[in-house]
């Protein structure tokens, strides 16, 4: 296992190659480059990107739709989303407590989670969709890639149960990589959404973890805090990001959400086709949940002051803050620039997702200042599992 970022660049070929397969086109003359697009390719893919991104981010027409079932939107999901979404998923697989070695993936489109957790440690993963073009993509990558991968068609809105895709057995990891937004859409939704994940936590094996992720749209962020705060009310643990053990603090004001973000850029090929595209560098952003199995509790909090960073820094006339969410609840914590010392230095670099321990603060209006002596330390860098 090497950073996610070295070991996207492996899949990079496989993609490709898969993507033409998909394409069908007989072209003359040299065989193309495995590690990006032709002129005429790239115009083909930066339009399909931008009627996915339309379609799943902007008017969000297309959730709901079997949109991978069309070749055109498949082979820009794969090129464009199937990088993002395996970089997301490393970095909450890092989160993990410990590897896992079996794995199932539902809504797995064409794999990039599935494979992700392979990649993580786990030996062997199924994954699981209603897209069966979506799952040969998935197939025909792990062939091109030499990579061990087991697909089954399902549909939770057609047929409830999920027990016949782990044959039986209990597993250490089950994900749900930007999935849960597009199940269930309408009334009742929270309350349907929680209880297919409870349904999936009935999956784990003792010290497994249930892995959803969700893309960082304050819509979607919202609609996963509300089905993470069910599931928190009928006794289910929270293993990350969360600190706090009461109904979400963002859920409060409407504005606010939560999202996360790994220091790590896309491939050059997902930089090129946003280019083209026309869409913002997508930078490696999501919302997040990591649930314990049933009847396991929560993990007693790092003793002292702990707060998780859930903001980037708001730097403001001569101070920073930063917003952090932990046992306490979700505080502003602030540190004017004349207050900076050797003991709280480390605060002017905290990054969204650290986990650090604060000593010595003062009360200030609804959130925490900081003083000279008021001690920062990092206690779990983002995307490190804070034990
Ligand atoms: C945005 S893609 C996510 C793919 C992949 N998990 C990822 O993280 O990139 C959403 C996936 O959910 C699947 N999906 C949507 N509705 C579904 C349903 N009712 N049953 C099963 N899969 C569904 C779609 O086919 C698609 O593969």
């Amino acid at each position: 296992m090497g950073t996610p970022a070295d070991d996207l660049k492996r899949w990079i070929p496989g993609l490709l190659a898969t993507w033409r397969g998909l394409r069908r086109e007989v072209r003359r003359g040299p065989r193309p480059p495995d590690d990006r697009l032709l002129p005429d390719e790239l115009r083909e893919v930066a339009a399909a990107v931008q009627r996915l991104s339309l379609g799943l981010t902007r008017d969000r027409k297309l959730i709901g739709a079997r949109y991978l079932e069309d070749d055109r939107l498949l082979g820009a999901y794969l090129l464009f989303y199937w990088p993002v979404s395996y970089l997301q998923a490393r970095g909450v697989l890092s989160e993990l407590p410990r590897r896992p070695r079996s794995a199932l993936d539902l809504g797995s489109g064409p794999g990039p989670v599935a494979f992700a957790s392979l990649d993580a440690g786990a030996a062997e993963v199924v994954a699981a969709d209603r897209s069966a073009r979506a799952l040969a993509a998935a197939r025909r990558l792990a062939t091109e890639m030499g990579e061990p991968i087991a697909t089954r068609e399902w549909d939770p809105q057609r047929r409830g149960d999920l027990s016949g895709l782990a044959g039986g057995r209990k597993l250490d990891l089950v994900t749900l990589g930007h999935v849960v937004n597009e199940l269930f859409p309408g009334e009742g939704a929270a309350e349907r959404r929680a209880g297919l994940l409870e349904q999936a936590l009935d999956l784990l094996a003792p010290g497994g973890s249930l892995v959803v992720i969700e893309p960082a749209l304050r819509e979607t962020s919202r609609a996963l805090l509300e089905v993470r705060d069910l599931l928190v009310a009928r006794g289910v643990a929270v293993r990350a990001p969360c600190l706090f053990r009461g109904a979400c603090p963002a859920r409060v004001r409407p504005t606010d959400w939560c999202h996360a973000e790994r220091p790590v850029d896309p491939p050059p090929l997902v930089e090129e086709i946003a280019r083209r595209a026309g869409l913002r560098k997508e930078a490696v952003k999501m919302s997040y949940l990591v649930l314990a199995p049933k009847g396991e509790g929560w993990r007693e909090p790092p003793p002292g002051l702990v707060f998780r960073i859930v903001s980037e820094p708001l730097p403001s006339k001569g101070r920073l803050r930063y917003m952090g969410c932990g046992p306490e609840g979700r505080k502003g914590l602030a540190l004017q620039e004349k207050d900076v010392t050797q003991r709280n230095r480390a605060f002017e670099h905290l990054l969204r997702g650290d986990v650090v321990g604060i000593a010595t603060v003062e009360p200030r209006g609804d959130g925490l200042r900081l003083s000279p002596e008021s001690d920062v330390r990092v206690i779990a860098a983002a995307g490190r599992p804070v034990t």
